[in-house]
């Protein structure tokens, strides 16, 4: 048993993830995941599915959790959840075991934004030697939900300054991977492909959105368009020019991303960009933050890449500054399916 005056645990499973996690004295001492494999047969996220694979995960990752961390549930001081944005059921799951588990211990529960874990993952830190980002900083938040460029000017302080009009980024992956025939989730896979291909063999339509918003549904559009008319005059073009298709897509939205975080590092001056969201694995999209901030001489924070998809670290991270402040929630409160940074 550890004799220590802070320790966290922190639950997640807002989507199809379900993780736990402990932070003793804002470090991390666990960080267990159980994805899970069942919707790969439907090219999607089941909400049904993945709620009823949480209850099945819920009690041996939180187990493993506590067993990897040296922790009993007595030493607890306090129970970090994800209150949303998610899918509703995923996240009652989560939020129902840890307020069992708050009220059975006597500790106080904490809610997280699962988007603020995201913005938050960079203080994800194994040892005190770990760097961090001093504040305030940009996140390019860019999940299969969301894209967002945020200003985090504190560990409760985050402004949107721009965000998307309709699909997230990952969506424009997933989706343009399912019409070429590729597994769910597509991203990794256009991710793997696009390195042996040439990123200006096509041409797709990007967007012109006034000030820091995205779009992606217009790419997407030109990206079925291609394909349409390709596929007329060959009906194996997709099979003939998959890493090209893969590598033009990719640098597109890879694009669209960067040209306005780029607009927003000139309009704030920060001296750090961070990004964090499933997206934030891509491999271009890392080559491209790191560059842009080489350009700006200011320093880009990539999460490792374990942290970029969802987890209950950075959950923890961002419950326990809300534990340091003494924000609980009351145990009354319901998860919520949207909301907002
Ligand atoms: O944050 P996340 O795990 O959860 C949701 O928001 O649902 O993000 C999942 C998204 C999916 O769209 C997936 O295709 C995308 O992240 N993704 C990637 C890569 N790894 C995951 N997209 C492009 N390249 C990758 N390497």
């Amino acid at each position: 048993m550890i004799n220590c005056k802070d320790i966290v645990l922190a639950i997640e499973s807002s989507c199809d993830d379900t993780s736990a996690a402990v932070l003793v004295n804002g470090l991390l001492a666990s960080n267990v995941l159980a994805s899970q494999k069942v919707h790969e047969a439907y090219g999607g996220v089941v909400p049904e599915l993945a709620s009823r694979v949480h209850q099945q995960n819920i009690v041996p990752v939180v187990s493993e959790a506590l067993r990897q961390a040296g922790i009993e549930k007595s030493d607890l001081s306090a129970i970090a959840c994800t209150l949303g944005p998610g899918l509703l059921g995923s996240l009652h799951v989560g939020v129902s075991f840890a307020k069992g588990l708050a009220i059975g211990l006597g500790i106080p529960l904490i809610d997280v934004n699962h988007l603020q874990g995201h913005v938050l993952a960079q203080f994800i830190r194994e040892n005190e030697t770990d760097p961090i980002p001093e504040f305030p900083y940009l996140c390019l938040l860019v999940s299969g939900g969301n894209s967002q460029i945020v200003l985090v000017e504190s560990t409760e302080k985050m402004t949107i300054l721009g965000l998307t009009i309709d699909d997230a980024a990952g969506e424009a992956f997933d989706k343009c991977a399912k019409v070429m025939g590729l597994p769910y989730p597509g991203g990794p896979h256009i991710d793997r492909l696009a390195s042996e291909g040439n990123p200006t063999k096509f041409k797709f339509s990007k967007p012109h959105i006034p000030g820091l918003d995205y779009s992606f549904s217009g790419l997407k559009t030109s990206f079925l368009y291609t394909l349409r008319d390709n596929i007329a005059q060959d009906p194996d073009f997709i099979k003939n020019n998959l890493p090209d298709l893969c590598a033009s897509l990719q640098k597109t939205i890879v694009d669209i991303l960067l040209d306005k975080l780029e607009k927003a590092i000139k309009q704030t001056g920060v001296k750090s960009v961070a990004i964090g969201g499933g997206v934030s694995a891509n491999s271009a999209v890392r080559k491209g933050v790191t560059d842009l901030c080489k350009k700006y001489g200011i320093t880009a924070w990539l999460p490792k890449l374990k942290y970029t998809t969802d987890n209950a670290a950075m959950i923890a991270v961002a419950g326990y500054f809300k534990y340091k402040r003494g924000e609980y929630c009351d145990l009354s409160i319901p998860p919520f399916a949207r909301v907002s940074i």
